[in-house]
């Protein structure tokens, strides 16, 4: 009798244990996101999405690293759910107007706006496609369109239903990150350091402000004329000739010196020659726990690529709302429903 119920046990916990396997065998990715989502709903959304994203590309390079941002800030900021899109109104000071937006390009949002305009005059497709999924499928469109590798994105999320200037604090790196900073920041949103290393490559493209680097060029430490040795001596030089003291506020310098439209490994090169232009990127090459993957992916485009797809995926998954209770399809990106 005690041995027959002991079996009886075992049988149980065994069929526990099968279940639980099974059940993390089968559990999606991540929240429910997966490839081909629109499939039945919408079939050619990503032909649409990538012809808006060609059109606007053509009509200005901006639409690159203003997309790509975009994405970032989004997806770090209460998750990838487009809050970063919306607004502000007279009651609530959304995302976008929390001075980290500096530099979020008005072309990055346009190229949403223009695409979701494309996507809604299909019939079918109209207000069935997420703005975040516009986003997410945008993003991968202009990283091809300027060199860099295509991949399938996992497509799935809603659109949020808060977006506040309050939530972004705290949330975004900050150009003055030491590894252990940026490494934290980054695991905040379930990501790892080689990810962070790897989607820090996205400043082989794109502008910064003269402001945000300024302290390493003029003054550094706060000794008169200094400069922070951790930069190519050349290129301090190059860039106070490009950022004199006093520069205006809005003038912005290409973030990647050799090849500013190029999405490539340029960026690890550069970090190499001490030409990363904050803090937070020279640190990758500078600190020894970084350093080995930088000098990989320096000399190894492919690895460079495949690591870069991975983490874009998994930072792509950061957040999303799939439940109606937290997130709908916005008609206008702009505006809650
Ligand atoms: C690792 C920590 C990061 C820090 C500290 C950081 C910081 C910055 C700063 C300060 C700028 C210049 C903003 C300006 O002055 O206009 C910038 C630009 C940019 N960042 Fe990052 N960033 C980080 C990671 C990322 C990631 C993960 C992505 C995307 C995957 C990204 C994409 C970009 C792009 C594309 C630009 C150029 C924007 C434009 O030209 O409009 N950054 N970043
Ligand atoms: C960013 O925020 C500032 C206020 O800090 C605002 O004036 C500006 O319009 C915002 N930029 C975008 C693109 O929303
Ligand atoms: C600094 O940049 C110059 C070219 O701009 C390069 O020749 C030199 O090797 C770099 N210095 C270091 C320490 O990498």
């Amino acid at each position: 009798m005690a041995a027959a119920k002991k079996h009886n046990v075992d049988l149980l916990l065994l069929l526990i244990t099968a279940i639980t396997a099974a059940s993390l065998l089968l559990q999606p990715t991540s929240a429910q996101l997966r490839q081909n989502f629109y499939s039945s709903i919408c079939p050619n959304v990503e032909s649409i999405v990538r012809a808006a994203v060609t059109q606007k590309f053509q009509q200005t390079f901006v639409t690159v690293p203003g997309t790509l941002r975009l994405f970032f800030h989004d997806c770090f900021v209460n998750g990838c759910d487009a809050s970063v899109m919306v607004a502000s109104t007279a009651n609530n000071k959304a995302e976008k107007d929390n001075p980290d937006n500096l530099s979020l390009a008005g072309d990055g949002f346009d190229t949403v706006i223009k695409a979701k305009a494309a996507v809604d005059a299909v019939s079918q497709c109209r207000n069935k496609v997420s703005c975040a999924d516009i986003l997410a499928m945008a993003t991968r469109d202009v990283i091809s369109l300027s060199g860099g590798p295509s991949y399938a994105v996992e497509l799935g999320r809603l659109d949020g239903l808060v977006s506040t200037a309050a939530s972004v604090n705290g949330k975004l790196p900050q150009p003055t990150f030491n590894l252990n900073q940026l490494t934290n920041n980054f695991a905040a949103n379930g990501l790892s350091q080689t990810d962070m290393i790897a989607l820090s490559g996205a400043h082989t493209l794109g502008f910064s402000h003269c402001g945000r680097f300024s302290s390493r060029i003029y003054d550094f430490g706060g000794k008169k004329g200094a400069v922070d040795p951790s930069l190519n001596g050349t290129y301090a030089k190059e860039l106070q000739a490009m950022c004199p003291r006093n520069v205006p506020a809005d003038v912005a310098i290409n973030m990647d010196p050799v090849t500013p439209r190029t999405f490539d490994n340029q960026y690890y090169r550069n970090l190499q020659q001490k030409k990363g232009l904050f803090t937070s990127d020279q640190i990758l090459a500078d600190d020894t726990r970084s350093s080995q993957t930088v000098n990989s992916w320096a000399s190894n485009s492919v690895a460079f690529n495949n690591a870069f797809i991975a983490a874009m995926t998994r930072l792509g998954r950061v957040g999303v709302k799939t439940t109606a209770s937290l997130g709908n399809i916005r008609r206008d990106c702009s505006v809650f429903n």
